[in-house]
């Protein structure tokens, strides 16, 4: 199928705060509407699970409509429904989940229970088009850190390496916190570091050197905690944007670097990042940096497609519809700790 012959396909995004619904034909996106509730989270440092929950629920039937309204779709347009059914906070996801049921009952179309972090890969493909085979891909959210071989995201996605302890999107946010700097902490930390020097202080990048893919933030972050804490009690100022930078790029110098370890080690020369983090400024201009020097292709979402949303549902619904994939039944759960591998349930 091509062009105006290729599916309609709704995705449904709730595994968080953001209730994220977008609209693909194929690989061409044709709207994607976003409803959060991360101001209702703000003031307590984080997302709380039941007002997530319960925001998903008000949100939910109008952001179709707004995104069907923008599409400039009706109901009966859409050929089948993609929804995040894992891994994410298990009453949000039970709101899309039900959601998605419904509407693929209610409109006789097949529904697609699909992993959010294999969705997280598969949105590139709105912007760049089909994914090499195989692609290496870092993806990089607030829950995950993760390294995979990508031979085909529809069909087979392998773990190569992922965080031992904290996320790097959580790294951010705690240490934003550490800042006072306010939640979610790493749009925040990447407007101070362009103030500040990535140099100024000699932050540990942990397991830089232990020859595996895998990542360790969590003593980075303290080590960020306890040198703020020292500059305090001896009375000194604490330059803000130079420990931002001074982060940053511990934790950018070590994604990049694994990531190009993963494309020389398995021979690959096409390397995708994604995930929320995948918007850090820096990030993406270090990766572009080392690429070059290798060799490698390098692809990055726009950083509105970086953060959670439902295009990249709709995107990798899309896949499974072209790569004829089973569809999924109505008695699908939705699995909070649903693992990489497995692309849809
Ligand atoms: O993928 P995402 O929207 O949600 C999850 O699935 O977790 O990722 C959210 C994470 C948060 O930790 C947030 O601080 C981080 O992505 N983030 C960033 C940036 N924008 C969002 N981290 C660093 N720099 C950014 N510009
Ligand atoms: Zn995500």
């Amino acid at each position: 199928m091509s062009g105006a012959d290729e599916p309609i396909v709704l995705g449904i995004e709730t595994s968080c705060d953001e209730t994220g619904i977008g609209i693909v034909r194929g690989h061409t996106l044709l709207a994607d509407t976003i409803a959060s509730s991360m101001e209702e989270h703000a003031r307590f440092g984080g997302v709380v699970p039941e007002v997530a929950s319960r925001a998903h629920l008000e949100a939910m039937t109008p952001t179709v409509e707004s995104a069907l309204a923008k599409a400039g779709l009706r109901f009966s347009d859409i050929d089948a429904v993609a929804v995040t059914a894992g891994p994410g906070l298990a009453g949000a996801l039970l709101v899309g989940v039900a959601a998605a049921k419904a509407y693929a009952m209610g409109l006789g179309v097949p529904l697609y229970g699909v992993n959010h972090l294999a969705a997280h890969v598969a949105v590139d493909q709105l912007e760049h088009g089909p994914l090499p085979k195989p692609a290496i891909a870092l993806l990089v959210s607030g829950g995950h850190s993760s390294l995979l071989l990508v031979p085909d995201v529809a069909r087979d996605v392998v773990s190569l390496g992922s965080t031992v302890d904290d996320a790097a999107g959580e790294a951010f946010d705690k240490v934003a916190r550490v800042l006072g700097l306010p939640f979610p902490g790493g749009p925040h930390i990447d407007r101070a570091a362009r103030e500040g020097s990535g140099t100024a202080v000699a932050f540990p990048r942990g397991k830089y050197d232990d020859g595996t893919l895998d990542f360790s933030f969590s003593g980075l972050k303290t080590a960020v905690a306890r040198w703020v804490e020292a500059r305090a009690a001896a009375g000194e100022s604490v330059p803000m944007n130079d420990v931002a930078a001074s982060f940053q790029e511990a934790v950018v110098d070590v994604l990049t670097r694994k990531a190009l370890q993963a494309c020389a080690r398995h021979g690959v020369e096409d390397l995708l990042i994604g995930g929320g983090v995948a918007a850090n400024s820096r990030l993406r201009a270090l990766a572009q940096e080392r690429c070059d020097a290798a060799g490698v292709r390098l692809r990055v979402p726009r950083p509105g497609l970086c953060t959670d949303n439902g295009a990249m549902v709709a995107a990798l619904g899309s896949e499974l519809v072209a790569a004829g994939a089973e569809p999924s039944t109505l008695e699908i759960p939705a699995d909070s700790s649903l693992p990489i591998t497995t692309i849809h349930i």
